[in-house]
């Protein structure tokens, strides 16, 4: 299939572009490199499925892995450190191949938002980074590398959380693990706490650091997280850096409270997946009160958004959520539709339940608009084709950095 583009590369319209692996890297919780956090190739969660430990090959096209995931043992020629992951083999032929207006297969994620009409998150960060989109071309030598240390890093400092919630898995969540994980694996992953070369090349290139995203596991439950952001105060970089977390609030956020006033800027996408009791419900563990209290702590001191992840569990408790957003005067994120684990995705709603639904969503989108409240309203519409979608495959997990 022919999918070069007339587009210049820069053309924010362009099809096939993303300014990622020019600016980016993302290290997964097991320690995979990724071009960005759906990186098709970085993800393997069936191995975890298995009774007896599997060899854990990398995909072709997987950019590498850490020293201290447990890929490194059966792929010792791709284990590397960030630098090197950062123009490896596969983010070279990356580059060249978006350059070229060829889509690359580890892409087709945010490709198939957009072919089914939905916003992907290349396309808003192409929008957040437009001039280093226009300058890709020009910074990449003939063979695809690209010189300057990635300044936007997504690097899961492990799964250490407190809940359970229930669209989670192991091994994203060591709450999850405790319960459900292979013998042959830890209920607690963290490939990246002891990795001395990651460390000494995160403090060679602080200076160089712009944006950081943490999620998980908990972020605020991570001690690799707290050494970044120490590091970062240490070497006198904060002040550069715009910090942004996906978070569960139900765990106290005081001794980053006290970093936070070091960085340029913190934006929080607290999870909430619905209004006390059904927050409860899909948050397993977690209690609506802490959430609360931390929220109301915390939103007059960082940007703080409310993040759903639309799934079947909350889709009648939307209008809820909505208000209680409003309440609360903050923004309110319903990008992040739940595709897995199927049974909970809308897009499994009863077939008979889904004009009901639809006329709930258009009814909510009305409510939006009219309080002018246009992002959520798109979200929402993304949500009802999603769920009225014949072929609702790879449209969700988004980064909301
Ligand atoms: C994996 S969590 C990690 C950060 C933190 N523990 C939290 O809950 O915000 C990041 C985001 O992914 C969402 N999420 C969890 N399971 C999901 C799934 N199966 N599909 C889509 N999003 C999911 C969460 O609700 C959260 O907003
Ligand atoms: S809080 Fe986040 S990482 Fe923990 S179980 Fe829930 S979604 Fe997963």
């Amino acid at each position: 299939m022919d999918n070069t583009e007339a587009h210049e590369p820069g053309d924010a319209t362009n099809k096939t572009m993303c300014v990622l692996p020019w600016i980016h890297l993302c290290a997964s919780i097991d320690g995979v490199y990724g071009r960005c956090c759906v990186d098709d190739a970085m993800y393997h969660n069936e191995l975890y499925e298995q009774q007896e430990e599997p060899v854990f090959t990398l995909a072709d096209d997987a950019v590498g892995c850490s020293p201290g995931s447990r890929y490194a043992k059966d792929n010792p020629d791709r284990v590397m450190g960030p630098e090197e992951a950062f123009n490896s083999p596969n983010m070279k032929r990356t580059r060249l191949a978006m350059l070229r207006g060829e889509r690359v297969e580890a892409c087709n994620y945010c490709y198939a938002r957009e072919d089914r009409g939905a916003q992907s998150y290349r396309q808003d960060i192409n929008r957040k980074f437009q001039h280093e989109l226009n300058a890709a071309a020009d910074r990449t030598a003939a063979d695809g590398s690209v010189d300057d240390f990635p300044f936007f890093l997504d690097i899961r400092f492990g799964n250490t959380c407190n809940l359970r919630c229930v669209m989670c898995t192991y091994p994203v969540s060591s709450s999850w693990g405790a319960k459900q994980r292979p013998a042959w694996s830890p209920a607690v992953i963290d490939p990246y706490r002891a990795d001395e070369e990651l460390w000494q090349t995160l403090r060679e290139n602080a200076h160089l650091i712009r944006r950081l995203y943490f999620a998980g596991g908990e972020p605020f439950l991570q001690p690799g997280h707290f050494a970044l952001l120490d590091l970062l105060v240490e070497t006198g970089n904060a002040g550069n850096v715009d910090v942004v977390y996906n978070s569960n609030l139900t765990v106290s956020p005081e001794r980053a409270r006290e970093l936070f006033p070091h960085f340029k800027s913190i934006g929080i996408g607290a999870s909430c997946d619905g209004v006390g009791e059904v927050f409860e419900r899909i948050r397993v563990g977690g209690k609506w009160e802490d959430f609360l209290e931390n929220v109301r702590r915390l939103k007059t001191e960082v940007d703080l958004w409310i993040q759903v992840s639309p799934q079947r569990e909350n889709l009648w408790d939307l209008r809820n959520l909505l208000e209680f957003a409003r309440t609360e005067e903050l923004d309110i994120d319903l990008a992040n539709v739940v595709q897995w684990p199927e049974e909970m995705s809308v897009a499994n709603l009863p077939e008979e339940e889904k004009p009901r639904a639809t006329a709930e969503l258009t009814k909510l989108m009305a409510w939006c608009v009219e309080q002018g409240w246009d992002k959520p309203a798109a979200h929402l519409g993304a949500l009802r084709s999603f769920m009225n979608s014949t072929d609702p495959t790879n449209l969700v997990h988004e980064g909301t950095s």
